[in-house]
């Protein structure tokens, strides 16, 4: 998918359906169910290092999972995520560290911010950088927000926000992710700026959604906010595999005839 297509979507009112992944195996699953829009998201800090939130990701972790993805990806527009402190020292910082990401395979980058942001997008965007914004509970300032809560619920604040969709917009931003914000004000940001926004904790009306892919399929458990819907339970799936194989094992039943080589 181009990002000309993608926009598309929100003049058709198509939903567009984005996952995260973060290798190969799982970019081709995620193709294989028809999904166009991946997102190397630094969630991968949680769900795949095990950090406690995405602040220690780098570019060299954001570039090797990049490769993976652009590497098995067939049809998928591909989209990775900035890292925390790539891009916000310097604006020439920010585009070298973008430009990485396209000249790694990406066709878009994502960024955390927005009226403070739109400098660094407009300097991206520019120069032919696609980018892709993100409003709300951006997990990058978790420690400044006071930990994952819901934004945007004071009115102040949802102007801020509502402002910011609007810089993000002007800037040239392709697109903006919207996370943990109430209802409303998703609907409002969505209906007020041309691109789409794509949902995440954000309610129905956004002009897309997003989830992390472990969330998705069940299989990181450790802390599951409430706009996640498992799909599927694969953590259960896996346990009880790796339990039966062990058992077997211990029991001699495995490996039998047919797993053995005469
Ligand atoms: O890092 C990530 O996976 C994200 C999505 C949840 C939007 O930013």
């Amino acid at each position: 998918m181009t990002i000309t297509e993608f926009q598309q979507h929100k003049r058709d009112k198509r939903k567009l359906i984005v996952v995260t992944a973060y290798d190969a195996l799982f970019t081709r699953i995620v193709e294989q169910a028809g999904i166009e829009v991946i997102l190397i998201g630094d969630s991968l800090g949680v769900v795949v290092q095990g950090k406690p939130n995405t602040l220690s990701v780098t570019m060299d972790d954001m570039l090797y999972h990049s490769r993976l993805v652009v590497g098995a990806a067939r049809r998928a527009l591909v989209i990775s995520d900035m890292p925390f402190m790539s891009y916000q020292a310097s604006q020439e910082e920010a585009l070298r560290n973008a430009g990485r990401f396209l000249q790694a395979g990406a066709t878009a980058v994502k960024l955390e911010g927005g009226v403070v942001m739109a400098d660094r997008v407009r300097a991206m965007t520019s120069i032919g950088i696609p980018v892709m914004g993100h409003l709300g509970m951006t997990p990058q300032s978790v420690h400044a927000l006071g930990g994952y809560k819901v934004q945007g619920k004071v009115k102040d604040q949802a102007a801020m926000l509502l402002d910011d969709a609007k810089a993000l917009e002007a800037a040239g931003a392709f697109a903006i992710v919207l996370e943990a914000m109430p209802t409303g004000l998703a609907k409002k940001i969505t209906e007020t700026v041309s691109i789409p926004t794509i949902g995440i904790g954000a309610g129905p009306h956004c002009d897309g959604q997003v989830l992390v892919l472990y969330d998705l399929l069940g299989l990181f458990d450790e802390f599951i906010p409430k706009f996640v819907k498992p799909y599927a339970q694969l953590k259960e799936d896996a346990l009880q595999a790796l339990r039966r194989y062990k058992e077997e094992v211990q029991q001699g039943k495995f490996p039998s005839d047919s797993e053995s080589y005469h």
